[in-house]
């Protein structure tokens, strides 16, 4: 999408959409009152007489407006007083879903929606990724039958917000290609084929790029990586991205969980809804739509991206309950259920990419557990972390993005749920605080390393069993957080 500034008035500027905005009084705002003294009352007498009520959420749109340069008016609801988060988000998603397929150029004034916590370049973010998801279509697959018409350039009326355009519009690129990698059947997408993405990817932007294969694995001693990747044809893979915009300073580090399809191996699990385990690798999507939006913006940060990718099967080769196998850290692990095997192609790939890079900071984010899930439904992620400045950058980015992250427990009091009579550690602990328990196998992992666990269970995809869909989360939160390490 392009992008341009305006600082005259709305009435005055040419475009295929204007949008302006009336309050829940009815009162319209400075550039919607402009637009309505050219007009002789027309935008005044719509509110009036009842078309719109100035709720957040509600659009009309009006087409060829006399005494008004652009050639449709969007009269967008903005609710009572300074919008709410919520109400923030539904103003941005009307019109958003209303502008998306305007052919042509659109031009915004949310002006009188600026506020200290949400400033005008916070709207103009956030309007800019809301029109790439409302764009996003899956192709891949099932191509769509014919172009739908697509908004071509944004007109920012009001301050200069150049910055927060181009960087919300980086931020829209790698959360569309994440929601891409997600929605993908598990059939193309094996960890060779996220691999494969991921040298392409390396390959135009310049990144550095090593891809560690399940031989490699095996020898190095990946023992838990390998005991889910062995029981499928799919080769497992543990891909590190390099992106370096800082010189030598320590890297910042995200890691992704790619298991490409959690069937949970010999601890099978039900038939219903197993096709949505091939979003079970969102984690590593994620990752690498964090890496396309460093690729386009290119902060000056470091930045060390880690996907660890497998298939888990049953098979007859595969991992059965009650093995024991010893990880790339020298610790042992009793395999109680096959299926909680994100935490086992996690810890060799913190191992494997801590030892590696010393990062300042370690940020894994992985589809980990249903009780996340339970607890938090799709609104929240869980975040897990003893690091409290950790913790309130993300809770912060979180906020900001809107892709928002809740805290859950990672005291010493739960590791004993791990203990085992035959390893250093079980892979599961009991019935009760599940996600907690995962986080807490995790950490063993981790090092003395600034770390934090986000489960993204819930928010990762959508669905009510007849549409199902990526959400490209947490791009934007992983985005916001490494470009506020700059700001
Ligand atoms: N990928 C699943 C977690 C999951 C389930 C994510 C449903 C989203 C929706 C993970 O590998 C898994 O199977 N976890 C088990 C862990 C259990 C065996 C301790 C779970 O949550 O049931
Ligand atoms: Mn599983
Ligand atoms: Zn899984």
């Amino acid at each position: 999408m392009e992008f341009s500034i305006f600082s005259g008035q709305t009435n005055d500027v040419s475009a295929d959409c204007l949008v302006v905005t009336v309050d829940k009084a009815g009162t319209l705002s400075a550039g919607a009152a402009a637009a309505d003294a050219a007009s002789q009352g027309f935008l005044a007498a719509r509110v009036a007489d009842g078309d719109i009520t100035g709720a957040p959420g509600k659009t009309l749109m009006l087409p060829a407006v006399a005494g008004v340069t652009a050639r449709r008016v969007l009269l967008a609801g903005t609710g009572e007083g300074t919008p709410s988060a919520l109400n923030a988000g539904k103003i941005i998603q009307a019109i958003a879903q209303s502008v998306a397929s305007v052919k042509g150029s659109i031009a915004v004034d949310l002006t009188a929606l600026a506020s200290d916590e949400r400033p005008q370049a916070w709207w103009a973010e956030q309007l800019v990724l809301a029109i790439h998801s409302a764009q996003y279509r899956f192709t891949a697959t099932k191509p769509a039958k014919e172009e739908s018409p697509k908004a071509s350039s944004l007109i920012w009326i009001g301050d200069d917000v150049s910055s927060a355009l181009t960087i919300a519009d980086a931020k829209g690129l790698g959360t569309s290609w994440s929601k891409d990698l997600g929605n993908m059947p598990p059939n193309i997408c094996t960890p060779t084929y996220l691999a494969d993405e991921a040298i392409a990817l390396s390959e135009s932007a310049g990144f550095n790029c090593r891809i560690y294969d399940e031989s490699e694995l095996e020898e190095m001693g990946a023992g838990a990586f390998v005991s889910v990747a062995k029981g499928s044809v799919e080769p497992g893979k543990i891909i590190i991205m390099e992106y370096k915009g800082a010189g030598d300073a320590a890297p910042h580090m995200i890691v992704g969980k790619g298991i490409t399809f959690d069937t949970g191996g010999i601890s099978l699990k039900p038939g219903a809804k197993m096709d949505e385990m091939k979003y079970d690798m969102c984690g590593a999507a994620s990752v690498l739509g964090t890496m396309k939006t460093i690729a386009e913006l290119k902060p000056a940060i470091n930045v060390v991206a880690v996907i660890t990718s497998a298939e888990n099967m049953p098979a007859g080769n595969a991992s059965k309950p009650g093995d024991v196998v010893t990880t790339l850290s020298g610790q042992t692990v009793e395999i109680l259920n096959t299926d909680a095997e994100g935490r086992l192609v996690l810890c060799d790939a913190l191992t494997l990419a801590i030892g590696e890079y010393k990062p300042e900071t370690c940020v894994d984010v992985a589809t980990l557990t249903g009780a996340c899930m339970a607890a938090l439904g799709k609104v929240n992620s869980g975040l897990f972390t003893t690091d409290e400045s950790l913790a309130d950058e993300l809770l912060k980015a979180g906020q900001y993005s809107g892709d928002k992250v809740w805290r859950l427990p990672l005291e010493e009091d739960y590791q004993a749920g791990l203990d085992s009579n035959f390893a250093d550690m079980a892979n599961i602990g009991g019935p009760l605080a599940g996600a907690t328990t995962a986080a807490c196998f995790l950490s063993r992992y981790t090092q003395d390393t600034r770390w934090a666990h986000v489960d993204i269970a819930g928010p990762a995809w959508g669905g009510d069993g007849t549409s199902k869909n990526s959400t490209g989360r947490p791009v934007p939160l992983l985005t916001t957080y490494l470009l506020n390490k700059i700001s």
